[in-house]
C-alpha cells in the first residue's frame, strides 16, 4: 500500500515536472510515428506555433485568437503543390512571402503554363478585411467579386488558369497525402475529412498573416497612445519623430492626396472600390464585369499599400512597373474615364494631376518605403514548411 503512494506520488511529479517543462503548451500534437512520417514531408513544429494576431495600439481590438493547429493545417495546404491539377502550383507560387504574398508578374502563371487574367494580390493585411472590420468588411479580389477566403479560395481552386480543381478533386488530393491525415486529425479532432476544413484551414491561416511592424505602424503606434481608433487619423497626420523630414513631407503629400481611398492607417481602405484613371476605356470592367452597371464599369479594389515597395507591377493589370511610375500616374498621368472617381477631378470634372515636383515625388516615395515590414518576410510562420 505505502509502495504504491510512494510510487504513484514520484509518478505524478514526474508528470507534472515535465508537463511544466513547457507552461501553456501540449507537449506534443502528434505521436511520435506520426512525426516521424510526416518529417519525411514538412518541416512543422511538434509543439504549437502562436499565431495570435497582436493589433498595434491604434486598432479598435486589442488581438484575435486563432488556432494554431487549424493555422498549420492551413500553412501546409497554401504551399502544396499537390493541390493544382498537374501540380505544378500552389497559393504560394502567386503569393510569395519574400514579397509580402505578392508576385513579380503583371499576370501570374497558373497550371499548364497559363496565366493570370489580373495581377496577383499581396494578402499581408488580408486580416483587417476579413477580421477586423467584421459584416461590413471589403469583400475579395480586384472586383470585389469574394465574400470570404473561403470564397475567394474555393473560386482560386477552380479557376481554369490558377489551380484548375474542384474542391472534390482538391479533397481528393488530400487523402492521398499520408501528411494530411494527422494534421486534420489534430486540429478538427475527427477522422474523417472533409471540403468546409480544408477552406477553414486556408483561410484561417491567410487571416493569420498580419504585417503591421513596418517603421509607420512603429511611428503611429508611438502617437497614438490613446487607445481610441476614432482619432487614428489625426495622429497619422502628425509629424512622426522617428521618420526622416523627407518621409515627413511625403506623409503629408500621402495624406492630402491618397488617404481619401487608401485610408490614413493603412487599415481597411475608406472606400471599397473607385476608379483611378488609369485608361479612357476598360477591357477589363472590373465590378463591372459581374455587377452590369453602367456606373460599376473601371472600378477596381482600392487595394492595401502596405508593403506597396515590393510587390510592383502595379494595378489590376500590371500595367504600372514601377512606384515612381505610379507616383507618374498620379501626378500627370489620370485620364479622363467617364467613372472616374470624384476625388480625382477637378470642380470642372476633369482630371485632378497632382503635378508634383520632382522632390515632392520623390517625399512622396520615400514615405511608401516605410510602409515595408520586414519581419512578415521572414516569419517562419508563414514559410514553406515542405522539404524538398
Ligand atoms: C496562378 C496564380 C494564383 C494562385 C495559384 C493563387 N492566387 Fe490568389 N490571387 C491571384 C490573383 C491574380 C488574384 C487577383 C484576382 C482577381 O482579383 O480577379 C488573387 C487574389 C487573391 C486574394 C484576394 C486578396 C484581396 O485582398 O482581395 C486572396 C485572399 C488570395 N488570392 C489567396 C489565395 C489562396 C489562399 C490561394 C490558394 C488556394 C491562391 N490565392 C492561389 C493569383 C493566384
Ligand atoms: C479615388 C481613390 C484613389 C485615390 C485618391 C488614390 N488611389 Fe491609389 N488606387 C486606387 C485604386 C482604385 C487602385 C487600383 C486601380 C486598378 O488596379 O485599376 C489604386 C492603386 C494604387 C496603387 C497600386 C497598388 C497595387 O497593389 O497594385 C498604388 C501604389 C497607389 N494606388 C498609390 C496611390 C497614391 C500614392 C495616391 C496619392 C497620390 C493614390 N494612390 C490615390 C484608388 C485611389
Amino acid at each position: 500500500m505505502r509502495t504504491f503512494s510512494i510510487i504513484s506520488a514520484l509518478a505524478l511529479s514526474i508528470y507534472l515536472i515535465s508537463g511544466c517543462a513547457k507552461p501553456g503548451f501540449d507537449v506534443n500534437l502528434y505521436s511520435d510515428e506520426d512525426y516521424e512520417m510526416m518529417s519525411e514531408y514538412i518541416n512543422i513544429p511538434q509543439a504549437l506555433d502562436e499565431y495570435d494576431l497582436f493589433f498595434p495600439s491604434y486598432y479598435r481590438r486589442t488581438s484575435t485568437s486563432i488556432d494554431d493547429r487549424v493555422a498549420t493545417v492551413g500553412r501546409v495546404l497554401f504551399y502544396d503543390k499537390n493541390l493544382s491539377k498537374d501540380r505544378s502550383v500552389s497559393c504560394a507560387s502567386c503569393h510569395e512571402q519574400n514579397i509580402a504574398f505578392s508576385d513579380s508578374k503583371a499576370f501570374s502563371e497558373g497550371i499548364e503554363g497559363k496565366t493570370t487574367l489580373r495581377n496577383s494580390i499581396a494578402l499581408g493585411s488580408v486580416f483587417s478585411f476579413q477580421e477586423y472590420y467584421g459584416p461590413s468588411r471589403i469583400p475579395f479580389f480586384w472586383d470585389n467579386r469574394a465574400e470570404s477566403v473561403e470564397d475567394q479560395s474555393e473560386q482560386t481552386f477552380a479557376n481554369k488558369n490558377e489551380m484548375g480543381m474542384e474542391m472534390h478533386e482538391v479533397l481528393g488530393r488530400v487523402l492521398e497525402q499520408p501528411y494530411y491525415q494527422p494534421l486534420f486529425e489534430s486540429a478538427f479532432k475527427e477522422e474523417v475529412i472533409t471540403r468546409d476544413m480544408v477552406l477553414q484551414a486556408i483561410s484561417v491561416f491567410v487571416n493569420s498573416i498580419g504585417s503591421f511592424d513596418s517603421k509607420f505602424d512603429q511611428e503611429l503606434a508611438k502617437k497614438h497612445t490613446s487607445g481610441f481608433a476614432s482619432n487614428v487619423a489625426q495622429s497619422a497626420e502628425m509629424d512622426f519623430e522617428g521618420f526622416t523630414a523627407a518621409e515627413n513631407r511625403g506623409k503629408s503629400i500621402y495624406m492630402a492626396n491618397c488617404s481619401s481611398c487608401h485610408s490614413a492607417d493603412m487599415g481597411a481602405p475608406s472606400v471599397r472600390s473607385a476608379n483611378n484613371g488609369l485608361s479612357t476605356s476598360y477591357e477589363d470592367l472590373g465590378l463591372g464585369e459581374h455587377s452590369p452597371l453602367d456606373s460599376n464599369e473601371g472600378l477596381f479594389k482600392v487595394p492595401t499599400l502596405r508593403n506597396i515597395a515590393l510587390t510592383g507591377p502595379y494595378m489590376h493589370d500590371g500595367s504600372i512597373e514601377t512606384l515612381s511610375d505610379v507616383i507618374d500616374h498620379y501626378s500627370e498621368g489620370i485620364q479622363d474615364y467617364k467613372n472616374l472617381s470624384q476625388d480625382l477631378k477637378k470642380s470642372d470634372g476633369s482630371p485632378k494631376n497632382l503635378n508634383l515636383s520632382e522632390n515632392n515625388k520623390s517625399d512622396l516615395l520615400a514615405f511608401l518605403h516605410t510602409l515595408t515590414d520586414e519581419s512578415l518576410l521572414v516569419n517562419e510562420r508563414f514559410s514553406d514548411p515542405f522539404i524538398d
